[in-house]
């Protein structure tokens, strides 16, 4: 198997691992609207997020340091970094949810901004960055 279809490969599991990060919100979001107290498991999927993102973003931080790429670097890594917003949140909702005194209601502004922006840079990058980097791999 050839480089280059190694890293098509990984570029897949990159959009794979977005899949499953939905998924997870998607459950997220729907574990924060049962009206019985789901603080923990709240926190089990912001835990469950953080680390699978934490791992994502390492792979697509090494799969993009592998492109010597002819495109705007700058640009590109700005898009893989943003995921760092995210992580930040999700570390801190895991920490309320933590809490022995939080309650759920303290968690959810940073559970729903975690949501918003991790939807976003996903979308983001599957419309730039990851047809990028397919270009610069298929080269
Ligand atoms: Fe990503």
């Amino acid at each position: 198997m050839c480089h280059s279809q190694i890293s098509i490969e990984r570029l897949e599991h990159l959009e794979q691992e977005h899949d499953a990060c939905r998924a997870k919100l998607d459950a997220l979001e729907s574990a924060l609207q049962i009206r019985a107290d789901t603080r923990m498991v709240a926190r089990e999927l912001c835990f469950g997020i953080w680390s699978l993102l934490k791992a994502h973003i390492n792979e697509e931080a090494r799969l993009l340091a592998s492109c010597q790429n002819p495109l705007s670097a700058k640009e590109l890594t700005q898009l893989a970094s943003d995921h760092e917003e995210e992580l930040k949140e999700l570390a801190v909702a895991t920490w309320q949810l933590s809490e022995n005194s939080s309650d759920l209601e303290r968690a959810r502004p940073t559970i729903a901004r975690a949501t918003v922006i991790l939807r976003h840079h996903m979308a983001e990058q599957e419309f730039k960055l990851f047809p990028a980097l397919s270009w610069v791999l298929s080269i």
